[in-house]
């Protein structure tokens, strides 16, 4: 089954523009003999302008150069600026919706897909302005290059075919895919016909394709034939801003992942910029093993295999020398799943497609008073709601000492990069780039694209792990 994440625009706007304030202000005294382990060169915050990307390169040989949507080598030109607080009540937006759908899996029974009958239309929820980070594919023959979001929080790979009935396309940048014009094109002899698939909004207003087959391509070296993807017909939200579509790279059975595996044997790896910054890759396969450099591994959490996230386990945090063990901080919700150890119930995923890394609400009060603890020196600024409540005014400072965060999953502790840890919205606001959660009851985890900053994080699917390594994106 395909789930994707989404949100609509009514959504959107159904979301308060207020901040809840979860950090507790921590007592600010006798803390001025830590040892500081970043300090940040503030220039290196300030955004490129410039396009960099080098043309040779591990990212143009063995996979996709990476690049931030709203950065200077974004092929987008009519894409949505850059607004914080819309990309925080998007990010909030997902978080829910990821939340309650887990949540319902989680508590219900139906822990595994149902089996699905041949011929069966699909009804998915679709994604919404899914992630910041593009890669460019290439579809059919001859090839069409396509822009798509990159997105590990979903299984179906999909992007707007011609002819789009009743204009039912929305406007993207590409020249549409039209499969009439491509010679390796073929209709899906995977399921009976009709294959389609439907995708709903959470507005209740729907998005149609059918299922399609064609070659796909993957940088210089790689053809996929007989790639099966989703054709959208009718018409879709500008979520997607002027993108193609969506590259989905969840696990489960139809997924970019397993339909390379025969090549890639289910690894790739990417390392996400910083923010507006550039030299961003994914790569595949060999390419992912030989060129990312993962130095510790951590299991991939085997429970809600009818999910098409990655889960993995987390601990604690570390910030400099404190340790915030989730154990006395949060109770665990009880899983149906069989996972008799007890650390096995904290939900958290890692998601190419949220923002900000959310925590809760408990563990975020105490890491965001412990970071105030070590930024005491610093001016405060104003929160940048809806998400970010701990800012500081960094504005006359060359230099910036920064606290360690590290994420210390089950067998892998993760120290972050120091872009992993603010959100600079100008050097006269610069945030924790932390959130809690809402909900107090809910204890679910995103580790999202911020913290993933710089690191390269390699998914070996068929081994059910995840490493982590420094990673050589971002310079
Ligand atoms: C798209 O919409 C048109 C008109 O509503 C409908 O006839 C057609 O079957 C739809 N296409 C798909 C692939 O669902
Ligand atoms: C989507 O398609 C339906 C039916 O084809 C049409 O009535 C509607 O106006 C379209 N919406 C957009 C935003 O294109
Ligand atoms: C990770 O850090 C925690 C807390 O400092 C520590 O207890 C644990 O042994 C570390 N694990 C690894 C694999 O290094």
């Amino acid at each position: 089954m395909a789930i994707c994440y989404l949100l609509s625009v009514v959504l959107l706007f159904s979301f308060h523009n207020e901040l809840e304030k979860w950090c507790v202000l921590g007592a600010r005294m006798g803390l001025s003999e830590h040892q500081y382990h970043h300090v940040l060169d503030m220039k290196s915050l300030v955004p490129a302008t410039t396009c960099v990307t080098p043309s040779t390169g591990p990212a143009q040989q063995y996979g996709l150069p990476l690049v931030h949507r709203r950065g200077p080598c974004s092929p987008l030109h009519q894409d949505q600026p850059h607004n914080p607080s819309m990309i925080f009540l998007r990010d909030k937006a997902r978080y829910q919706l990821i939340a309650s759908s887990i949540a319902s899996s989680w508590h219900g029974h139906n822990v595994n897909p149902p089996p699905r009958e041949q011929g069966e239309d699909m009804t998915v929820p679709v994604p919404g302005m899914e992630g910041d980070f593009l890669v460019t594919v290439g579809l059919g023959s001859p090839t069409r290059s396509l822009t798509l979001i990159l997105d590990t929080g979903c299984d179906l790979t999909w992007t707007q075919c011609i002819p789009c009935p009743d204009a039912g396309c929305y406007k993207q940048e590409d020249p549409y895919y039209e499969p009439s014009k491509s010679s390796t094109y073929s209709d899906p002899q995977f399921y009976h016909s009709p294959s389609t698939y439907k995708i709903f909004y959470e507005d209740k207003s729907y998005s149609y394709g059918y299922y399609a087959r064609d070659t796909l391509t993957l940088g210089p070296n790689y053809k996929f034939p007989n790639f099966v993807f989703g054709c959208g017909q009718n018409n879709s939200s500008n979520g997607f801003g002027s993108t193609a579509g969506i590259l989905g790279l969840g696990k489960g059975t139809h997924t970019l992942v397993s339909q390379t595996a025969y090549k890639f044997n289910q690894i790739f790896c990417y390392c996400i910029p910083p923010t507006f910054s550039t030299n961003g890759y994914l790569l595949f396969g060999l390419g992912a093993r030989k060129y990312c450099h993962p130095e510790m591994f951590t299991p991939l959490v085997s429970a809600l295999p009818a999910r098409p996230q990655y889960f993995v386990n987390l601990l604690s945090i570390t910030i400099e020398d404190q340790t915030l063990s989730f154990t006395n901080l949060i109770k665990p919700n009880p899983s149906p799943s069989s996972s008799p150890s007890s650390s096995s119930s904290y939900k958290t995923i890692i998601d190419s497609g949220t923002t900000i890394t959310r925590l809760p609400q408990s563990v975020y009060a105490v890491l965001c008073s412990a970071f105030q603890n070590y930024m005491w020196g610093y001016p405060e600024a104003p929160e940048l709601p809806p998400l970010l409540d701990t800012c500081y005014d960094l504005e006359d400072y060359e230099d910036v000492k920064l606290p360690r965060i590290v994420l210390n999953f089950e067998q892998a502790n993760v120290t972050l990069d120091p872009s992993g840890i603010i959100w600079r919205e100008s050097n006269s606001q610069v945030c924790l780039a932390f959130s809690g959660n809402t909900d107090q009851k809910d204890d679910l985890i995103i580790i999202g694209s911020t913290q993933q900053s710089k690191l390269d994080i390699l998914y070996d699917v068929k081994s059910k792990r995840v490493g982590f390594g420094r990673g050589s994106c971002g310079v």
